[in-house]
């Protein structure tokens, strides 16, 4: 039996509609009320069709459809259920739901697979409220230790451990993934990129990931007075945090496969006759390339100590985010190309200038990501959407290759 295209848009909404910011677009953070009501719902579907619930490291979830051979290295599949703010309702809920109904139809049709077969949901993929983008999918795949989840904390001080705990979710299987517990990895995602809807096509099969580099940039100037300071006197740290994100934009131009982004900034005391003496900016550069990502990193670096050090203010660049580009397997790039076209459509090769989970799990084990159109390009926003036509044939050709693989 084919995907049952209305279950999964039954599962996006009812997903989406534990939503912090109704009418804004949907804000979901990792471990909080809206979180566990989406996760209840995503656990309740896995029970019904007899998944075997556990909970890993990092609180990411996991319900697994056992195979014919007891513990025989599993093909997984999922996605993320947190959202950036007031994001959109595709990133990550699509191919958690494309996830969870291939698994409805292996178990309805009763397709024999020797493997199980793991419906997975990453906790923490965003970082937005942790500050660290694919955390979990970073603790689960032994990146970062478990016990700086104690240390890392969210803007009222409430640490990842704790947050897990308040949210219900306690970890009981604390083993690391491991390649010898995994034959293949497959995501669906929206392309959060325009490609597909320019060249007309359905389907993307992405080839590698761009790696991530993100920081916190904090520079220290000297607050004073806004009348009474003479222009020469100024330690002002917010001029010059703006020629330093000024100059941020040129570089990323000036090397054609890079991005950097200033998303975030604050600055202290942040009152309107007050020099400010304390900006502070987040930085996030990336690259499919390893060193173009080390050079234009080192570049933005060296030129935030510089132009703090010409203007006698002081600068401290804090990492959060160290994610390296990644080429994906390609046999399971192969297999989701046949796989496409025997659904009659035409997949494109390309790469995913978005971070995802499978990155980091691409480490362990083969693995692989469909992209389905974004409307416009546009993610990370109210207006980001994506046919539910379209997620039903990234769920068929998931379903078809994951038939193959658990063999
Ligand atoms: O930031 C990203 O690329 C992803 O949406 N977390
Ligand atoms: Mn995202
Ligand atoms: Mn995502």
């Amino acid at each position: 039996m084919a995907v049952q295209m209305k279950r999964i848009q039954k599962d996006i909404e009812s997903i989406n509609a534990f939503n912090a910011s109704p009418g804004s677009g949907i804000t979901r953070q990792t471990f909080s009320k809206e979180y566990q009501g989406a996760a209840a719902y995503v656990l309740d579907e896995l029970k019904k069709i007899g998944a075997e619930i556990s909970i890993g490291l990092g609180g990411n979830i996991r319900g697994r459809i056992p195979g014919s051979v007891a513990g025989g290295p599993a093909i997984m599949t999922g996605s993320h259920l947190d959202t950036v703010a007031h994001g959109g309702p595709f990133d990550g809920v699509a191919g958690v739901a494309a996830a969870l109904e291939a698994a409805r139809c292996l178990v309805e049709d009763r397709t024999p697979h020797r493997l199980p077969v793991d419906v997975v949901v990453f906790a923490e993929e965003e970082g937005s409220r942790f500050g660290r983008a694919l955390l979990g999918s970073s603790i689960w795949t032994g990146k970062i230790a478990p016990d700086l989840l104690h240390l890392i904390a969210d803007a009222n001080g409430v640490n990842y451990a704790k947050a897990m705990a308040q949210a219900g979710l306690s970890i009981d299987d604390d083993c690391p993934l491991r390649s010898a517990g995994l034959k293949a990895m497959l995501e669906v995602h929206v392309e959060q990129g325009a490609v597909l809807e320019k060249k007309g096509c359905r389907i993307g099969v992405v080839e590698a990931i761009a790696g991530i580099r993100q920081f916190d940039v904090t520079i220290r100037g000297k607050a004073n007075h806004a009348g009474a300071t003479p222009m020469p006197d100024r330690l002002d740290a917010l001029q010059t945090a703006a020629r330093i994100i000024v100059a941020i934009d040129e570089m990323a131009v000036g090397s054609p496969n890079t991005v950097a982004t200033v998303g975030r900034i604050g600055c202290e005391p942040d009152q309107i006759n007050i020099i400010p003496g304390v900006v502070r900016f987040s930085l996030d550069v990336r690259d499919s390339d390893k060193s173009r990502l080390e050079t234009a990193t080192a570049g933005i670096c060296r030129n935030i100590a510089e132009m703090c050090a010409d203007r006698g203010v002081t600068c401290e660049i804090g990492e959060l985010t160290h994610v390296e580009p990644v080429v994906l397997n390609d046999g399971i790039i192969q297999l989701l190309e046949k796989k496409t076209r025997e659904k009659n459509a035409a997949p494109l090769r390309m790469i995913s200038g978005a971070g995802h989970d499978a990155a980091l799990v691409a480490a362990l084990t083969p693995t692989g990501l469909i992209f389905v159109p974004s409307r416009e390009g546009l993610s990370h926003c109210p207006e980001e959407f994506t046919r539910i036509e379209d997620v039903a044939l990234g769920c068929d050709i998931l379903l078809a290759a994951i038939v193959e693989l658990a063999q």
